[in-house]
């Protein structure tokens, strides 16, 4: 059976940078409470006014995957488009890149996981390899929050913590018989908990869609978040998600050589690295720089360690976790060819 190997990575943010300092001009809010509660100290927004989706954040990664790769668009046989941030309701994201990569016919999957996109996609990926439908796979994630944030204080603990961005891999079957490729996935998803993370407008359920009695400002019409209770579940459920994934893969933590957790919060990876006892040059954390872009975190932290040198030799483990909206959670361990 074919493995599925990580050729390449590409990664791309929007100019516009955005610092602490620059929120504390339009909301209550200060440098010190972002980075003490989050660690975050600047994020990328796209320019205000400027039609950018996140299938344009993700066509700019994607070059430089595909670059990387030696590959062209016309090499591809499947894309998988994970994003919160769709660039219209419907069609999806995916079908959109897949035009602007010059592509007629190539299928194209969105997957709507928000921060664990980048994990149900590469599971997704490879399923899609390993039954055979798909040999050379480019996977997505991408995000554009910054024109749906509630720019208020009324919605500060969720606006200072989201960036805009995108990450893209080009994926492909290998023979080998050699131990690499995805040694184990493990998903979980908990719907009782939507609530906890969610834009609940505009809404297909309602009546109609967008209520001419629910003004525009409406807080429904942006994320909102139960943080604290995100915060304790993330703290409570990834270690465990973690262990299944070890025992799944039949490899001892002391074996992974990198985790690269979703970045959401850095309090919540510290948490993490003390919880498993890990050193914290164990963990990869680069929420300082760019905020949590979701479906976009994990694949944008895994090309920068990549090119830190942190990892990618072969042989090299790594094991990217991560929990958000659904709620959604897992933990998969890839090993390099
Ligand atoms: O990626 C998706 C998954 N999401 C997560 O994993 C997020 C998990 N949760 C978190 O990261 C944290 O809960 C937050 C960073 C969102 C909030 O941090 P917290 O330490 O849990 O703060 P809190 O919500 O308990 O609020 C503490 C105080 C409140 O004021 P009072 O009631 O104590 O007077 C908030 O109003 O901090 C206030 N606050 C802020 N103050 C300044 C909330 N947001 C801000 C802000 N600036 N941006």
């Amino acid at each position: 059976m074919k493995k599925s190997i990580i050729k390449s990575t590409g990664m791309f943010v929007p100019p516009n940078l955005i610092t602490n300092h620059d929120l504390e001009k339009i909301l209550d809010t200060s440098d010190e409470w972002i980075k003490q509660r989050t660690g975050i100290e600047q994020r990328y927004w796209i320019e205000q006014n400027m039609a950018t989706g996140s299938s344009d954040l993700g066509f700019e990664a994607s070059k430089i995957a595909l670059a990387n790769a030696g590959w062209t668009a016309q090499d591809l046989d499947f894309i998988i488009f994970a994003t919160l941030s769709p660039d219209i309701m419907f069609p999806g994201s995916g079908c959109l890149l897949q035009a602007k990569l010059g592509l007629d016919s190539t299928p194209a999957l969105d997957i709507r996981q928000q921060c664990t996109g980048f994990l149900y996609g590469l599971t997704t990926a490879d399923a899609y390899i390993k039954s055979g439908l798909a040999g050379k796979i480019l996977l997505v994630g991408a995000e554009v929050h910054s024109s749906g944030l509630d720019k208020t204080t009324r919605g500060r603990d969720v606006t200072v913590i989201f960036g805009d961005g995108a990450a893209a891999l080009c994926i492909e079957g290998v023979e080998t018989k050699k131990d690499a490729g995805l040694l184990s996935s493990v998903l979980h998803a908990d719907g009782n908990l939507a609530h906890a993370l969610m834009t609940e407008l505009p809404a297909s359920r309602l009546p109609v869609r967008f209520p001419a009695d629910i003004p525009f400002d409406d807080p429904r019409y942006f994320p909102v978040m139960d943080g604290p209770a995100i915060f304790k579940k993330a703290v409570r459920m990834l270690p465990k998600v973690i262990k299944e994934s070890l025992e799944k893969a039949q490899i001892t933590l002391d074996e992974i050589d990198l985790i690269i957790p979703h970045q959401a919060n850095m309090r919540i990876n510290q948490a993490l690295g003390q919880f498993l006892k890990l050193d914290d040059h164990k963990i990869f954390h680069n929420i300082q720089k760019y905020g949590n872009t979701t479906a976009a975190s994990i694949p944008i932290a895994l090309h920068e360690a990549m090119e830190q040198g942190r990892i990618g030799k072969s042989g090299d483990i790594v094991l990217f976790t991560g929990l958000g909206a659904g709620l959604t959670w897992g933990s998969l361990i890839y090993k390099f060819l």
